[in-house]
C-alpha cells in the first residue's frame, strides 16, 4: 500500500496522534482527522521534517527478527572461556597489514602446515609464551562489518590502535579512537615501527610523544593510571611482538570471555565473507559466536541453508569441529549466503525449510509497506 492513515502512521512512530496532526498542521495540511489518508509522498516528507524514527523494539515478527525464535536462551552451565576475537585499527600504513602478516607467518611456521594461507578474512594463533589462542580478524573497515554493527553484533572484543612511532596520532588515528569510544570494545595500542629509531633515547622520548597524543585524546593508559597498555613493536624486526600478544591474553582473562560450547548448543554465528568458489560451490566463512560447528549440522541463513558438508581453515586444511571464536570456511550451502548475515543452526533440514518459507512470505508482504525503514531505504537508494 502506498497510502496510510494519520492513526496508522502515528502508530508505527509510536507518537501521539494530536501530536502528529499538530506537525502536519504546521506543513499545512489542513482539517485533518485521524483517518485522514496521507500518500507515501507525503509521509516521506513528514518524517524528514521532523526526524521520525521507529521505536527499536517492536513486538511483530518480521523478516528481521523471525530467526531470534530459533535461538535457545543462553544456559550458564556450559559457558566456556573463549579465545578472544580482535580487531586491528589505524592511520593508513601504520602498520596493520605487517602485524597480521607477521602473526600469521609465525604462526604457520610454528604449525605443521608450513606454506600459502587461504585468505579467509580471518586467521586464529596460538601464543608463543602462554600458548593461548587468539582469532584476528583482517577486514575491519568491510562493509559486512557495518552491516553487523548496524544489527547490534559486536563480534569483536578487543581493538588493537596501530600508532606509527614516526607519525604518533593520525586523521585516521582520530577516527579510530572515535570508532573505539562508540563501540565499546577494550583497547590495547601498538606503537609501531620501533626499529626506526635506534638510539634507546630517542626512542623513549618518540613513545613519550605518543602516549602524550592518546592521553591528549582522553585514552586512559597505563602510564596515567588507566588500564590501556601500550606496547611498542616492530613487526619487522619481531621486538616485542610476544609481548604484544601476551598483552591480548592478559586482557582477555580479564575479560573473562566466555560461550557456550557444548555439542547440544545450537549454533550461532556470523557471515565474514561468501563467494562461489569453481568445483566447490557456494562457500561462507563463519565466526563461531556460539556452540560447536560440526559437519551434518544445519545452518540457516538469510533465505537459504546449508547442511555442513565440509569446513576448511585458513590453511584450506579439513576442520571436524569449529569452536566459539573460531573461523572456518563452511561448505554446502545451497545458495550464496551474504556477508554480515547471521548464521543459525536449526534441528532439521525440514526446520530450516519451514522459516525460510515463512520469512520470503514476511519480506513480500514488507517490500510493499510503508514503514520508516521502507522509506529510508528507498531514500538511501535515490541519494545513491
Ligand atoms: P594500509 O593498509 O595502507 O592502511 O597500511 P597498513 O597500516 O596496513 O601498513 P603496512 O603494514 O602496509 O605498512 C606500511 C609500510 O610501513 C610498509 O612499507 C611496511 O613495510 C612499513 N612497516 C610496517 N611495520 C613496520 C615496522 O615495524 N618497522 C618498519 N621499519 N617498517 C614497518
Ligand atoms: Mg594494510
Amino acid at each position: 500500500p502506498n497510502y496510510i492513515s494519520v492513526s496508522k502512521l502515528a502508530n508505527l512512530l509510536n507518537c501521539r496522534i494530536e501530536t502528529l496532526i499538530k506537525d502536519l498542521t504546521k506543513l499545512g495540511f489542513a482539517n485533518i482527522s485521524h483517518n485522514y489518508i496521507l500518500s507515501r509522498e507525503y509521509v516521506e516528507l513528514i518524517l524528514q521534517e521532523y526526524n521520525y524514527v521507529l521505536p527499536a523494539s517492536q513486538a511483530a515478527i518480521t523478516s528481521k527478527n523471525i530467526y531470534d525464535g530459533l535461538k535457545a536462551p543462553a544456559n550458564p552451565k556450559f559457558l566456556q572461556r573463549r579465545p578472544p576475537v580482535v580487531t586491528i585499527m589505524g592511520h593508513v600504513d601504520h602498520g596493520k597489514t605487517t602485524i597480521i602478516d607477521y602473526l600469521r607467518k609465525s604462526s604457520v611456521v610454528s604449525g605443521e602446515h608450513g606454506g600459502i594461507t587461504q585468505h579467509i578474512g580471518a586467521f586464529q594463533i596460538v601464543t608463543p609464551v602462554s600458548k593461548k589462542s587468539i582469532t584476528f580478524l583482517d577486514t575491519p573497515g568491510h562493509a559486512a562489518f557495518l552491516k553487523m554493527r548496524e544489527r547490534g553484533a559486536n563480534i569483536t572484543d578487543i581493538i588493537v590502535l596501530v600508532v606509527s612511532i614516526e607519525d604518533s596520532v593520525m586523521p585516521q588515528t582520530l577516527e579510530a579512537i572515535k570508532h573505539i569510544k562508540n563501540s565499546g570494545n577494550e583497547l590495547i595500542v601498538a606503537i609501531t615501527k620501533i626499529d626506526t629509531i635506534k638510539r634507546p633515547k630517542d626512542r623513549e622520548k618518540a613513545i613519550e610523544r605518543v602516549t602524550n597524543d592518546l592521553i591528549s585524546q582522553d585514552i586512559p593508559v597505563e602510564k596515567i593510571g588507566g588500564d590501556v597498555q601500550v606496547i611498542p613493536i616492530s613487526a619487522k624486526t619481531g621486538e616485542n611482538m610476544d609481548l604484544f600478544e601476551e598483552s591480548i591474553i592478559l586482557l582477555s582473562d580479564i575479560m573473562d570471555v566466555r560461550a557456550e560450547n557444548s555439542l547440544k548448543t545450537l549454533v550461532e554465528g556470523w557471515v565474514l565473507e561468501s563467494q562461489v568458489r569453481k568445483t566447490v560451490g557456494n562457500v561462507a566463512t563463519v565466526l563461531v559466536k556460539r556452540g560447536t560447528l560440526q559437519k551434518g549440522k544445519i545452518l540457516l541463513c538469510g533465505n537459504t541453508y546449508c547442511r555442513v558438508k565440509l569446513m576448511v581453515d585458513d590453511l584450506g586444511k579439513d576442520v571436524i569441529k569449529a569452536e566459539p571464536a573460531q573461523v572456518v570456511e563452511v561448505r554446502g550451502w545451497k545458495d550464496l549466503v551474504r556477508a554480515g548475515d547471521e548464521v543459525i543452526q536449526t534441528v532439521s533440514e525440514s526446520v530450516a525449510k519451514k522459516y525460510i518459507n515463512r520469512r520470503i512470505a514476511l519480506q513480500a508482504v514488507e517490500k510493499d509497506a510503508v514503514t520508516v525503514e521502507n522509506l529510508n531505504e528507498q531514500r538511501r537508494e535515490e541519494a545513491e
